[in-house]
């Protein structure tokens, strides 16, 4: 539910229409919408989506079971959830500016100051999700501009915490957000490819090794929920045993220097796509 925030919002409108307007229902906006739906963070009757285009809009709106609008009735919205790519956003912003509605962006490397001046409003709420949020796991990172109000961040920590973990996090640092959790799916999918890799060069059949590289991960995301990375490795790792020998290697050859390295570097780049993408 989403009551509470407009009845302690700063100017109050006698609206009628949803309270929150979905501009984007794409892959990253759709998977926040349908969490927080299927976790009761939203009702649906207080939510909708707008597309310019009118059979696209019958489509999203059928897909998510929500009603559509059109520009008039997102201009009612008290928040509008920006989930376009940050390509789109210099053609969108003008359509869905108004200053009485609150923003909560998506969008990758656009600053809330830049998105704050082409909507016309400071309630702006910049959200770095990351593919997690399309299964119920993922991790976003929060910040917010000053105007913005206490309901307006309350509404989105609801909408992400129903997907995954919510961090509120220095605009600064999202960059380096985004090249860690953001990016570290495909960190990950790299280890667990070599992994089966790895079992395919001591002899296991490929299929057979790419299950037990995904048995892995999976167990051991599981087992760090409660311990330390540095506990799992001392309790795996026996005296004079095989997984000590294998960690030894893995430290002869630089894994935590590549990783560690790795999130440098996309942190760097998503800094570059930022200054291209952001202004
Ligand atoms: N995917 C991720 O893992 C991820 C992670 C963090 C942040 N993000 C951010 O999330 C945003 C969306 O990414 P995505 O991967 O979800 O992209 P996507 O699947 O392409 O979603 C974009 C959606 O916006 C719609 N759209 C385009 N122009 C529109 C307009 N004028 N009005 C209303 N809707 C419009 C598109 O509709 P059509 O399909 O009809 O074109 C599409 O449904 C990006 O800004 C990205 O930086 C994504």
């Amino acid at each position: 539910m989403i009551d509470a925030m407009s009845e302690t919002s700063p100017e109050p409108r006698g609206r009628t229409g949803p309270r929150l307007v979905i501009v984007g229902a794409g892959k990253m906006g759709g998977a926040v919408l349908q969490g927080a739906i299927a976790a009761g963070a939203l009702e649906r009757s207080d939510v909708a989506i707008f597309h310019p285009n009118q059979r696209r809009l019958a489509e999203l709106s059928e897909r998510f079971g929500v009603a559509g609008v059109d520009a008039a009735g997102l201009h009612e919205a008290e928040h509008v959830l920006l989930g376009i790519k940050p390509q789109s956003f210099a053609s969108v912003a003008p359509i869905v500016a108004q200053p009485r509605s609150a923003f909560i962006s998506l969008m990758a490397g656009v600053t809330s100051e830049t998105i704050a001046r082409r909507v016309g409003s400071k309630r702006v709420i910049r959200a770095m999700p990351n593919l997690g949020a399309s299964l119920g796991v993922g991790a976003t990172a929060l910040a917010w501009l000053p105007e913005s109000t206490s309901e307006d961040v309350a509404l989105a920590r609801r909408l992400f915490g129903a997907v995954g973990r919510v961090y509120d996090l220095r605009e600064e640092l999202f960059d380096a957000f985004t090249g860690m959790a953001g990016s570290g799916p495909a960190y990950v999918a790299v280890v667990a490819e070599a992994l089966a890799d790895g079992g395919v060069r001591v002899g296991l059949d490929r299929s057979l090794a790419r299950d037990v590289a995904r048995q892995l991960l999976l167990a051991s995301a599981r087992l760090l929920e409660t311990k330390y990375p540095s506990e799992l490795k001392d309790e795996v790792s026996s005296a004079g045993g095989t997984a000590i020998a294998g960690v030894r290697t893995l430290e002869k050859h630089r894994l935590r220097f590549a990783l560690m390295d790795a999130i440098e570097e996309a942190t760097r780049r998503a800094g570059e796509l930022s200054r291209e993408d952001g202004k």
